[in-house]
Order: structure tokens, then sequence, then C-alpha cells
């Protein structure tokens, strides 16, 4: 695989968005070409599931979201992700099969096996070169979206996508799965992590937004510099 695969992770609220997007920016200002796609979504299939959701009122089954899950990406590898890194380019993911193993393991409890194998299929066993954990203490997080009359400011700022609107609906989601569940997501993403500690870069979501956007540069362009073969020329932009 020519290109070089980046995830961003982390719970609600922690500002994987609008790090996304600088990142993103940075990354293109450097020259790079780069994909920036969102999980759920991203295909036909994905949009659909991003909105049902984004919008169900009841809980969805464990069970039924591992599956709506594993069908977004398994669409998203093979339509976008790896024609993407196969010409060579970026490819930035916020979000990826890091998130169904804290949501739907560790915050759901579904068994872990079950859980490993969608992956395996939906990804085809494709996996980040690099996964940047955008990590905050969920507390803060609620108690920062209850000051604000939404969530998803990501460490006190404005998520400004216009995907991303519709605050109050995510603030009810989170505040309705409980704190205990996203304590548990955010223990899943430190235990993967340590797991597969050379893949995950944890970078602390509670600074400035400019602070987090210089640390996650730094980390990326020592991953992308210390590639045995230089990221093909291809994926850099003609005349750059
Ligand atoms: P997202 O839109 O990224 O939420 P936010 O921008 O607020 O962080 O993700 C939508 C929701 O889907 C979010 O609650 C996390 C959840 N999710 C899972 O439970 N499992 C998954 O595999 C993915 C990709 C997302």
């Amino acid at each position: 695989m020519a290109g070089f695969f980046i995830s961003i992770e982390g719970g609600e609220g922690a500002g994987k968005t609008t790090q996304g997007n600088l990142l993103r920016e940075r990354l293109a200002a450097a020259g790079y070409r780069v994909e920036f796609v969102h999980e759920p979504g991203g295909t036909d299939l994905g949009e659909d599931i991003r909105r049902w959701v984004k919008s169900s009122v009841k809980p969805l089954t464990p069970e039924a979201e591992l599956f709506l899950f594993a069908a977004a990406r398994a669409e998203l590898v093979r339509r976008v992700i790896k024609p993407a890194l196969d010409k060579g380019g970026i490819v930035l993911a916020d979000r990826y099969a890091d998130s169904t193993t804290a949501y739907q393991g560790y915050g759901r409890r579904l068994p872990m096996r079950a859980v490993e194998s969608a992956n395996n299929l939906a990804t085809g066993g494709l996996w980040p070169d690099l996964t940047l954990l955008l990590d905050a203490d969920p507390e803060a997080v609620l108690a920062r979206a209850r000051v604000q009359p939404s969530l998803g400011h990501g460490a006190g700022h404005r998520e400004s996508t216009a995907r991303n609107r519709g605050g109050e609906h995510d603030q009810q989601r989170f505040e309705q799965a409980g704190l205990a569940f996203h304590r548990r997501v955010r223990e899943g993403f430190h235990a993967i992590a340590r797991q597969q500690s050379e893949r995950w870069a944890i970078v602390d979501a509670g600074e400035s937004v400019e602070a987090v956007a210089d640390e996650l540069w730094r980390r990326v362009m020592e991953r992308l510099q210390a590639r045995a073969t230089p990221l093909d020329a291809s994926a850099r932009l003609p005349g750059i």
C-alpha cells in the first residue's frame, strides 16, 4: 500500500472533527493529497446509516449497532479508503474500527471475539498506520456541554461543520448512554492503545485548539518522516 492511513479516535465532544479539519488543511497546505472520511458515512449506505444512528431516539440493540457500523465500514474501506491509499494519498478517518471495539465492545459489552470478527471482516485487515486518540474526561465533556447549549464543542470550542450541528440531539444521546458507559469507552480506547502502542498516539484534548492541533501535527510528521520509503511523490499535488 503506497499511501498513509491516519485515524482519529476519542469520545464525543473531544473535538475530533475540528481537529480533523485542521489537520487536513495543514496536510493539504504541505502539498499532500488527503481524503478525509467520517464514520459512519462517506458512501451512500454510510450516510443513511449515519442519519439513522444519529437520529434514532430509542437506543438500538448493541448487536444491531455492531452490524450497522460494520456495514458502513465495509463499503467505505472498499469504495473510498483503499482506492485512495492505492493511489498513494493520505487517508484521514474521523473514527474507524477502534470505535467499534471501544463503543460496542467495552461500552456495550458485546463479546470481544464477535467485535473482532466483525472488525476483521469489515476492514478486510486494513488498519491505520497511525491512530490519534483525542483523550477527554467524559465528566468534563458533559459538564461543559451543560453550560454550552450543545455537545461536540471539543475542549471548549465550536465544532463548525454542518454535519455536526444538531448538537442538542447528540447531547441527549450522550446523556442517555450514561457516564459509566462513556468511562468504559474511554478505558477501552486506552486498553487498545496499550496493546498496540506503536500504532497509537494519545493527545490530551483538554488543551487549547491550537495546542492540540500542533501536537497532532507533530505526531503525524514524526510518523510520516520515519517511513522507510517516503510517501509516494504522487501523493503530492502536481507542482508542489
Ligand atoms: P460521531 O458522529 O463521530 O460522533 P461525535 O462526532 O459526536 O463524536 O459518531 C456517531 C456515534 O456513533 C458516536 O456516538 C459514536 C458512535 N459509534 C459507535 O458506537 N461505533 C462505531 O463503530 C462508530 C464508528 C461510531
